[in-house]
């Protein structure tokens, strides 16, 4: 690259020095700036890697060539009205992201299909309570709502389980063993077979709100969601009454609506919902810095950047 690129990094300061030493390796020649030198230098910045950017911010780079997305999902950079429509944004595809997904969900799916709950409590009251799996395995229909890179391997890990799993997506996908359901015509008959139904779509217009209660009527009687997606994707209210009459058997919650989740949230203390804060997948520096770099340098070659958004479809 002949002239430096200026690169500015929008994260939480506490994170930025995580972040700093990857991006400074990866892109040697770069001039990092954190979010205090943003505003004198707004006008140089040629690439803004960010998450969520905080209100005004894109209005004020006047020079931007394109955004980078620090996780998969970029509902939070889309949301913002002062994003231009036409600047390149990439969002952040990485195995390393998949696989810890992919671990939260198994794991979550094994803590409710192995009942784990009933034995901590057991084991909290110094009582020896034997019970055997209430389904077995092979009936325990997973069913997941989006089959991107990261559905698809939570989906071939569950297979490899020996678990029945179906993947809703947009278009139908081929993924050995993980029978393939696709599009709003194809949603209701997925959803009558989904035990578990685990949630890894993209916030978009079409799936915001597609956690509701009429969703869940059309889950088996005892069935139990995880949702490691969005929190925009889930109407609480719906859950928690669909749990409280008994309809669904539990969950577990990695988004909210409201993030950080409010303390007097009723989600904090059901005893059916287990909660997370945001953690199922967190972005390793390194592998963004390396994704970041190889997007920039194709960018400055004048090449497409791998991962390039599809801003009308959201993802
Ligand atoms: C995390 O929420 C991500 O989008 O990667």
């Amino acid at each position: 690259m002949a002239e430096p690129v200026t690169l500015l990094l929008d994260v939480p300061s506490g994170w930025s020095g995580h972040w700093a030493g990857p991006l400074s390796e990866y892109l040697p020649q770069a001039r990092l700036l954190g979010q205090d030198d943003a505003a004198v230098e707004a006008g140089r910045i040629d690439y803004l890697i960010t998450f969520r950017p905080r209100k005004g911010l894109l209005a004020s780079l006047s020079n931007l060539k394109a955004v980078f997305c620090l996780g998969a999902g970029v509902d939070g950079i889309l949301a913002d009205p002062d994003f231009p429509r036409d600047l390149p944004l990439m969002r952040f595809v990485d195995r390393s992201l998949s696989r810890e997904l992919a671990q939260y969900v198994v794991l979550h799916v094994l803590i409710f299909h192995r009942g784990q709950r009933y034995f901590d409590a057991a084991q909290a009251m110094n009582k020896w309570r034997q019970r055997p799996l209430l389904r077995r395995t092979e009936d325990t229909r997973i069913g997941i709502l989006g089959m991107g890179e990261i559905g698809t391997m939570c989906a071939e890990r569950l297979r490899d389980l020996d678990f029945p799993v179906t993947g809703w997506s947009r278009s139908r996908k081929a993924v050995s063993g993980v029978e393939s359901f696709a599009g709003a015509g194809e949603l209701a008959p997925f959803l009558a077979r989904s035990d578990i139904l685990i949630c890894l779509l993209p916030l978009t217009s079409a799936t915001q709100g597609i956690l509701n209660a009429k969703t869940f009527a059309l889950l088996p009687k005892g069935a139990f969601l995880i949702n490691a997606a969005r929190g925009g994707h889930l109407i609480e209210a719906d859950l928690v009454e669909a749990i409280d009459r008994g309809h669904l058997a539990g969950a577990t919650l990695d988004v909210f609506q409201h993030e950080p989740l409010p303390a007097d949230s009723v989600l904090w203390n059901h005893p059916k919902i287990t909660v997370t804060p945001h953690v199922a997948a967190i972005t390793d520096p390194r592998a963004a810095a390396r994704a970041i770099s190889e997007g920039i340098g194709a960018l400055e070659r004048g090449e497409p950047a791998p991962y390039r958004v599809d801003i009308a479809q959201g993802y």
